[in-house]
């Protein structure tokens, strides 16, 4: 081989060597800033994207809260509005129902007061006079074991007769007997009755113990005179017996009142005459230590609706 050409060829090699040499260095260093430029580009990029998730983010969590505000500020003012809503219904009921209340109060008092004669609690004596075809409703005879007589058949209003018996029973238990001895006595019965009087005792003294017909508390069917034993079937001396004091201490109890004590302004003292007026005014009189014709008309007739209470 030829030495020159060989070191021509060489001489070529190495220049074309410097040629690619210095093209790889150009390819190598636009391939850094293309690669450069895209990662940054790239990184822009990301950190825009990533702002943007973050305001985004932002965004909805200011826009939930939000919504949350409003959502439980609308419920609070649906509460509101509900609650006072029911309160005012509940307040229109309990007006409603108050109203009812006392309109039912009303009838049942009405009610009860057409079904109770007036007559039962106004003063007779000598004070009003009783129709003289007023009689009781319903009368019933007092049974064997409650009268004193075995010759004589007392009646007593029906209606009064449960409190009477109670009275008796509860005296018995406490070792007291009592009996009627005398009870209803019609218009025609006082008069007769009256009449007898005036010839047996004279009129004085007849109007000292006896009322004339119509003014008898008898009339009513709930006046009752009383008799124990002991007496001989006398009426007088009754206050001085057992059943007497017992019957001043708890008569008021079953709605019995003494219609003529000592003193009275009618007739001589009448131990053994009881009159029902009911529990609420025999109880009130008694603890005013009042007697029935020491009232005032108008008010014992604010006790007529209670008589059989
Ligand atoms: N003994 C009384 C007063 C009457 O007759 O009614
Ligand atoms: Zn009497």
């Amino acid at each position: 081989m030829d030495w020159h050409i060989l070191k021509t060829n060489v001489h070529e090699f190495l220049k074309k060597l410097e040629r690619i040499h210095w093209f790889a260095v150009g390819g190598f260093l636009i391939l850094a800033i293309a690669i450069g430029y895209v990662a940054w580009y790239g990184y822009n990029r990301l950190q825009d994207i990533s702002n943007q998730v973050t305001m985004l983010q932002a965004n909805v969590a200011s826009t939930t809260q939000s919504l949350k505000d409003t959502i439980s500020q609308a419920q609070n003012n649906l509460t509101n509005n509900i609650r006072k809503n029911v309160g005012d219904i509940q307040d229109k009921l309990g007006n409603y129902q108050q109203q009812v209340g006392t309109l039912s109060g009303t009838l049942n008092t009405l009610q009860k007061l057409s079904k109770t004669d007036p007559q039962l609690l106004e003063k007779y004596s000598k004070i009003f006079f009783l129709n003289e075809n007023y009689a009781p409703a319903e009368l019933i005879a007092i049974p064997d074991d409650y009268k004193y007589s075995s010759t004589k058949y007392p009646q007593i209003s029906t209606p009064v007769w449960i409190y009477m018996k109670r009275m008796f029973d509860d005296a018995t238990v406490a070792g007291i007997k009592i009996y009627v001895f005398s009870g209803y006595r019609s218009f025609s019965e006082q008069s007769a009755l009256k009449s007898q009087y005036k010839v047996i005792y004279g009129i004085g003294t007849a109007n000292s113990f006896s009322a004339d017909q119509g003014y008898s508390e008898h009339q009513l069917g709930t006046a009752m005179d009383f008799i124990t034993t002991g007496l001989g079937g006398q009426l007088d001396g009754f206050d001085g017996t057992s059943a007497y004091t017992w019957l001043i201490t708890n008569a008021y109890k079953y709605g019995f009142i003494l219609s003529y004590p000592k003193n009275n302004s009618y007739y001589v003292f009448e131990p053994w005459h009881w009159r029902f007026v009911g529990v609420k005014l025999a109880t009130d009189l008694h603890n005013a230590n009042q007697n029935f014709y020491d009232w005032d008309q108008r008010t014992i007739d604010n006790y007529l609706v209670n008589l059989f209470d």
